[in-house]
């Protein structure tokens, strides 16, 4: 199923539509540009971005949505285990020093060495599909071996406690929280999250999308920064 969702699924679409291969849209048509501008205000925000950072992006996928912020950066550097969605940003997107990669974030992250290179990190749409055990390898992980990453945005989380306004009413969805090869992956409480970041050496603080966000009734997202010892 994860596969399918994240490395088939695509692959079904047009190879122009973007956003539609990421699943970023409503009644299946894709999400419109002022919602695309929500999510990246948020997040120039929410990072405090400027022209001296090196942003490191988890699960970029075909970085449609990154290339709308490599303006405000002086470099970028996006992952993703999606095969065809890292062919599909290196040939649209990929140049000088904004770069893709294919990787499995866990994967990669365990082989990283200690590393100066990155000033803040981004992980958007992506950490419900992460394993509870994996979720918290990836914060610590970023946290001890990216040394200058301070901020690290993570965006549209499924939030536990509005399932309800999500699912239709005779959905039996209690089973599909935990689950992170569901289409939405695991659905956090903000009180479990914020346990998990605290565990991992990050402070949370919890961010409230605008009402007209097409996500908002149902989704969170958060910006980490380093706990001082
Ligand atoms: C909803 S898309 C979001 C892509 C991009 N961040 C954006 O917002 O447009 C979720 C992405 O997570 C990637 N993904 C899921 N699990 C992953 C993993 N374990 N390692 C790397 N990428 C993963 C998928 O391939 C997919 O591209």
């Amino acid at each position: 199923m994860k596969d399918y969702i994240h490395k088939e699924f695509p692959k079904s679409c047009d190879p122009n539509d973007f956003f539609g291969q990421v699943k970023r849209t409503v009644n299946g048509k894709p999400v419109g540009k002022e919602q695309i501008n929500i999510i990246i205000d948020s997040i120039c925000k929410g990072l405090d971005l400027n022209k001296q950072d090196v942003l490191f992006d988890l699960g970029c996928g075909n970085g449609a949505l990154s290339v709308l912020i490599f303006h405000k950066i002086k470099a970028y550097f996006g992952i993703d285990f999606s095969e065809y969605l890292i062919e599909i940003a290196k040939k649209n997107f990929e140049k000088g020093n904004y770069t893709f990669q294919c990787a499995e974030a866990n994967e990669f992250l365990s082989k990283e060495a200690l590393n100066k290179k990155y000033t803040k990190g981004l992980c958007y749409g992506v950490f419900s599909y992460f394993e509870k055990e994996s979720a918290e390898r990836i914060l610590r992980n970023i946290h001890d071996k990216y040394e200058n990453i301070n901020k690290f945005y993570i965006g549209n989380i499924p939030d536990r406690e509005r399932a309800s306004n999500f699912f239709y009413k005779d959905i039996e969805y209690a089973n599909l929280l935990d689950d992170n090869q569901s289409s939405l992956g695991i659905w956090w409480s903000q009180k479990d999250f914020e346990n998990l970041a605290n565990k991992t050496g990050w402070k949370v603080e919890f961010l409230n999308m605008q009402d007209d966000f097409y996500s908002a009734h149902y989704r969170f997202d958060v910006v980490l920064t380093k706990k001082v010892n």
